[in-house]
């Protein structure tokens, strides 16, 4: 087995590579003045079961680029088998024609890594389900949820109720609700445009409740915020939210640290960043990609990972 880790997120190749007791492979990664990447593999990876760790999180066409780049010298240099361990899956929101001319640019994307050369992905929480499909090479599809119902345990809260913070994130709300007890209401939204979210209503009695919002990603924070506020109308009494990957934006920090939620939980699937006096722990995902690595090296099921 090789671990090779491109550059946008070294610290969480680092520590799985730590949990498989192997190290990192060594890679040399340049960028020319024009800002084309070049990258070259310094260790012999010929017949090697090579997994090569990228997250697609900003900058997205750099970190993409790079990750078929990556893909492409490993092939060249023979690799036996390429994985890619895509712990964030970047233009995911992108997976649908929901307007005339546009593009489904997730499709292209999953195109793009099977074209460089992979021959199976590892991604954790892709944005929906039916991006697995847009693969026609095997995707172990990972959850952080064990991850974040353990974390959501240690914190006791006395009145838990699981919110979706739109109608796109019922169906994982509900598992959510379901693994732990809790009842389950939902915010609803309207996006206006990629920073304005106009909030709809709340379906499900959150009065006097803590609230735990439940999505997979934040950027500029426009989801979390407005949910939050309802949440507050409707007369919650304290709120949490529990996202898989904080890609939050500078301005998203300030809205989010002015709005109603008191923490937030999420992972390291991309860069932690500084939050300034928002409440937040991050839980690493870095056990359960090493121990989803570990399995397929072995060709074991990664099914009981799944399990809560
Ligand atoms: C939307 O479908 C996603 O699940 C997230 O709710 C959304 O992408 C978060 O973006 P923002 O923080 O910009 O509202």
């Amino acid at each position: 087995m090789k671990i090779l880790s491109g550059r946008a997120h070294v610290s969480l190749a680092e520590r799985i590579a730590e949990f498989l007791g192997e190290p990192l492979a060594g890679v040399e990664i340049r960028q020319f003045p024009d800002g084309e990447i070049f990258v070259k593999i310094k260790d012999n990876i010929r017949g090697r079961d090579v997994y090569v760790v990228q997250p697609t999180c900003p900058p997205p066409n750099r970190n993409l680029m790079e990750l078929l780049i990556m893909i492409d010298a490993a092939r060249r240099a023979s690799a036996r088998r390429i994985t890619a361990v895509i712990p964030y899956f970047g233009y995911a929101r992108q997976d649908r024609k929901d307007q005339p001319r546009v593009p489904i640019t997730a499709k292209l994307v999953a195109n793009l890594v099977t074209s460089a050369g992979a021959n199976r992905v590892l991604a954790l929480d892709l944005h929906s389900q039916q991006i697995q499909g847009f693969f026609d090479i095997p995707v172990d599809h990972l959850t952080a949820a064990p991850v974040m119902v353990r974390a959501l345990k240690a914190l006791n809260l006395p009145r838990p109720i699981i919110v979706a913070p739109d109608t796109g994130g019922v169906k994982t709300a509900y598992a959510y609700a379901k693994v732990l007890g809790w009842g389950l209401a939902i915010s609803a939204k309207q996006r206006k445009d990629a920073q304005v979210v106009e909030p709809l209503g709340v379906v499900g009695d959150v009065r006097d409740k803590d609230a735990v919002l439940v999505d997979d990603i934040i950027s500029t924070g426009g989801t979390l915020c407005g949910a939050a506020a309802q949440l507050k109308e409707h007369g919650a009494r304290s709120i949490t939210a529990v996202v898989v990957h904080a890609l939050v934006t500078e301005e998203g920090v300030r809205q989010l640290e002015s709005s109603s939620i008191d923490r937030i939980l999420t992972t390291d699937s991309v860069p932690p960043r500084e939050w300034g006096r928002m409440a937040v722990e991050v839980h690493s995902v870095a056990e359960l990609l090493g121990e989803a690595i570990l399995r397929i090296h072995n060709n074991q099921s990664v099914t009981s990972l799944f399990q809560l």
